[in-house]
């Protein structure tokens, strides 16, 4: 190489070509993450080879054994990775070679690293399906914690941020375990598709070799092996399908976080939130930051970030592999990492805040909050037709505010004066107490309700 076409590199790969190669070409800085995948389904297949009677038991045998002497210097932090070989699957073959010597070299019969690193990546997104179920889970008997003590704590329920009919703090909290039930059900339902082996699928077609791919589906805990090698080894829908349902889920907690950075502000003071999960101001020493909701409201980005960067990946790409697919790994694994880490900060923090019992409870009777209480009890008592019973709460609403009362604080006589068919009864259903407890329909605000789901819950959650 000249010199001038040398310096075209720039600094850092100053060594030319062959170190740039190595650079964009090798994996093994992320996916080393896949070592125990990987050499479980070494193991499966090595075991398979043997029982078809394509190697022998001893050189199976040997195999299996060494598999796991790497296994466990990997697990000690005890293995020199190599990027000159690449990635997980020849560093762990490599290093088997010099562990067991000669029968190593049998381990890739009728396999190839394409079907390898399609089963290894499966098994990996498979056990974060499992993870972030577990982790959902956790946060969900968190919110069901909130929901059982506050069933009948009384705040705003807003539409457009504005306070529109009061709400029980409990109904709200559960609003978020329904959606984190349908989260882990998104996850759920991924891991049943994604749970087909592609192992034996080898470079693409299949292969020669007797090969069982029912045995080693089985051995790795999938439901059987998929039926078409080219899709086995090209497909990588499973890793986006556990994107989405984390897209969504991150969604949800996103919209969580913002509540509670909304819900701890001085303006609102509906909640504290415990010294755990805030942090102070370098230079402010009032502020109490709800940094961990903030960054949890965050998360989103860079999850659907991973969604988007995958499904553009993977858009377009010719049937078989292509290398561009060694691209999935980093994008799912930060996305889990984060989805993790967000589940379970959100899970500590719902767990440790204290609803603000009196602060809610003054906001929910702001605003007119049971105006439509108002006009319900005028159809349901007077048999007003609801645009009719709309329209007197309109005009008591008007005389409150230019009194600067709310509509409890009405006289009867001034109730009157909107329709004469109004009595002293209408005050029943007035406060915001009044109000959310005639709210019995089903999946209605009422305490009694909330108390029946989150009953419902306890059983399902244990
Ligand atoms: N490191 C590769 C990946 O992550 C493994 C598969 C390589 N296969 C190949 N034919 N070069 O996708």
């Amino acid at each position: 190489m000249t010199k001038s076409a040398n310096t075209m590199w720039g600094g850092r790969f100053a060594a030319g070509p062959d170190a740039i190669m190595e650079a964009i070409n090798a994996s093994i800085g992320f996916d080393q993450r896949l070592a125990a995948q990987d050499i479980a389904g070494s193991r499966a297949h090595a075991a398979m080879l043997a029982a078809c009677g394509i190697i022998s038991d001893t050189d199976s045998e040997a195999i299996g054994e060494g598999l796991l002497t790497v296994l466990s210097e990997i697990e000690a932090g005890d293995f020199a990775f190599s990027t000159a070989l690449e990635d997980i699957h020849m560093n762990v073959e490599a290093r088997l070679k010099e562990v067991i010597g000669e029968p190593a070299g049998r381990l890739h019969t009728g396999r190839s690293r394409n079907d390898q690193v399609a089963v290894d990546f499966r098994l990996w997104v498979r056990d974060q399906c499992d993870a972030a179920d577990a982790a959902l889970a956790e946060l969900m008997r968190a919110l069901l914690g909130q929901a059982e003590a506050g069933a009948e704590y009384v705040m705003p329920g807003f539409t457009h941020l504005q306070v529109a009919q009061p709400v029980t703090w409990g109904h709200h909290m559960l609003a978020y375990v329904e959606m984190f039930a349908r989260d882990r059900s998104r996850l759920a339902d991924a891991r049943k598709r994604m749970n087909f082996s592609p192992l034996g699928a080898a470079a693409l077609a299949g292969t020669s070799f007797p090969i069982d791919r029912h045995m080693t589906a089985k051995a790795l805990g999938f439901d059987g092996p998929m039926p078409n090698s080219l899709d086995a080894t090209s497909d990588r829908d499973f890793a986006l399908e556990f994107l989405a349902a984390s897209s969504i889920c991150a969604m949800h907690m996103s919209r969580l976080a913002e509540e509670l950075v909304i819900w701890s502000s001085a303006q609102f003071r509906f909640v504290k939130m415990s010294d755990r999960w805030s942090t102070g101001s370098s230079i402010m020493p009032q502020k109490r930051n709800p940094d961990a909701a903030e960054l949890i409201r965050a998360k989103i980005g860079r999850i659907f970030g991973a969604n988007v960067a995958l499904m553009t990946v993977m858009k377009g790409l010719p049937l078989t592999y292509s290398k561009d697919m060694q691209e999935d790994k980093e994008q799912v694994f930060d996305a889990a990492d984060n989805l993790m880490l967000a589940l379970a900060a959100m899970a500590g923090m719902v767990a440790d805040m204290t609803p603000q019992v009196e602060s809610l409870r003054a906001a929910a009777a702001t605003g007119f909050s049971t105006a439509t209480d108002l006009a319900d009890w005028l159809v349901r008592e007077l048999g007003l037709p609801f645009r009719d019973a709309h329209h007197v709460t309109g005009t008591l609403v008007a005389l409150a505010e230019s009194k600067g009362c709310d509509l409890p604080d009405l006289s009867l006589d001034e109730m009157k004066s909107a329709h004469t068919g109004i009595t002293q009864d209408v005050f029943t259903v007035l406060g915001v107490d009044n109000s959310v407890a005639s709210r019995t329909s089903f999946g209605g605000t009422a305490p009694s309700e909330v108390r029946k789901r989150a009953a419902d819950w306890k059983e399902v959650l244990g």
